[in-house]
């Protein structure tokens, strides 16, 4: 086995990712659906699934690469233990959300789509949670949050290190 193989594709399922492209392939306009199905039973889209979807469409390499990264939903990575959606719709920025980007970069060198070393906690910005009335709301782990403050984010990186450990 290679050494710098990263541990997302040491435990890539080759056989499971093969299945579900089978299973769309011959649809016109495979691609975005074979893209969702691997992002939903890997949590991402892993990187060496992208050669067997060329072969199955017969597109080039570059051409898969570029469909995922034009599209920000396509993860790349799997996320960590914990999940911070922070919203940064139009309340939430009125609200000041961006000094809590700020903070979290300053304070805790991650910033929005970062997933920490640890792999405890992954960072996401969404648009608008529907929580307006609470800016700058989120959500951790799918729970709301509202009223985030520096504070509250110190605390709920602390927590996702804590119960990952
Ligand atoms: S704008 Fe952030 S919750 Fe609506």
């Amino acid at each position: 086995m290679n050494m710098s193989m990263s541990m997302a594709e040491e435990s890539f399922d080759r056989a499971r990712a093969g299945e579900l492209i089978a299973a769309k392939a011959g649809l016109d306009g495979a691609l975005l659906p074979i893209l969702h199905d691997l992002q939903k039973a890997f949590d991402h889209v892993p990187d060496a699934a992208l050669p067997l979807i060329a072969e199955a469409l017969n597109l080039s390499l570059a051409d898969v690469r570029g469909v995922v990264s034009f599209y920000h939903d396509f993860k790349r990575e799997p996320s960590g233990r914990h999940v911070l959606k922070i919203c940064r719709a139009e309340s939430c920025q009125a609200m000041g959300v961006e000094a809590l980007v700020t903070h979290l970069a300053k304070a805790h060198q991650l910033t929005l789509g970062d997933t920490s070393k640890d792999g405890a906690l992954t960072i996401e910005a969404v648009y608008c949670l529907g929580h307006c009335a609470c800016s700058p709301a989120a959500l951790f782990d799918n729970e709301p949050i509202g009223r985030l403050s520096p504070a509250m984010l110190d605390e709920l990186v602390l927590q996702a290190g804590e119960t990952s450990a």
